[in-house]
């Protein structure tokens, strides 16, 4: 980590701190982990396609999505606990891949993973390891969020912001969809689905900051983030791109 900025740097030490610490990603119990995990969990299982395939998680974070056992070829995490769980893990980093050019059908990189790096250091990254015609399916948390409205980090590209995290203050980036859309273009892919989550959610947080979000906002969720104007106000959104 010597070679790259000094706040980058500190990014990425913290989130391996904190995810060093962490028994389980997203806590069973806790309802906006739970709601969480499902987006994601459901997203991988639709887009994946059947078949034999060569599957990358990166930043698995212990989480399979879902699908069959041995259906992922590796699994990667900074994080040498969130490795310890899934079979064929290594340590690595998003930034530096240490696998060959072309070498998956389909990379996986959800869970605002890239949130914690610099997205247009990793998306090229991720892009890389894919063969040309595959999958790269990546979930980033959004400055567009509905619980940043009308701060001084809303609607930008990129920004930087720190917040409590289930036990802890997480630094994270958050990015534009227009912002992350550019990013893969850039590298030659092109973005053939999107899915917004967390809507409702993320304007009860906006509106009552501390209160507990009542699971109501969780059971309209998947409706707000359907509905023109709320749509664009969803704190995390899944992407999938194929490479040309
Ligand atoms: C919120 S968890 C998501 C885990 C899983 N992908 C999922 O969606 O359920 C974020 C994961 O990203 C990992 N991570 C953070 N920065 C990373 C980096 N630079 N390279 C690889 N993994 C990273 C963390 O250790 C953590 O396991």
């Amino acid at each position: 980590m010597s070679d790259i900025p000094a706040d980058i740097a500190e990014l990425k030490s913290r989130a391996k701190v904190s995810y060093d610490q962490m028994e389980h990603v997203w806590p069973p119990g806790d309802p906006w982990s739970e709601h969480t995990k499902a987006n994601i969990d459901a997203f991988v299982r639709r887009v994946v396609p059947a078949g034999n395939l060569t599957i990358f998680n990166a930043g698995c974070g212990g989480n399979d999505y879902g699908l069959p056992p041995s259906a992922i070829t590796a699994n990667m995490d900074i994080s040498f606990r969130q490795c310890r769980t899934l079979p064929r893990a290594l340590v690595g980093d998003v930034e530096t891949i240490p696998f060959p050019d072309n070498a998956f059908d389909v990379t996986i990189c959800v869970g605002a993973v890239i949130n914690y790096v610099r997205a247009e250091v990793a998306i090229p990254e991720l892009i890389r390891v894919t063969r040309p015609g595959g999958l790269t399916l990546v979930d980033f948390e959004s400055s567009f969020s509905a619980e940043i409205m009308f701060s001084r980090n809303w609607a930008k590209p990129t920004s930087v912001i720190e917040r409590l995290y289930i036990d802890h203050m997480d630094k994270t980036h958050l990015y534009s969809l227009a912002h992350v859309r550019a990013l893969f273009e850039r590298s030659d892919s092109r973005l053939i689905e999107s899915q917004g989550y967390h809507t409702a959610t993320a304007l009860w947080e906006r509106v009552f900051r501390k209160a507990l979000i009542p699971r109501a906002a969780f059971a309209i969720d998947p409706f707000t983030s359907r509905v023109p104007g709320f749509r664009a106000l969803a704190s995390s959104i899944l992407v999938a791109c194929r490479k040309a």
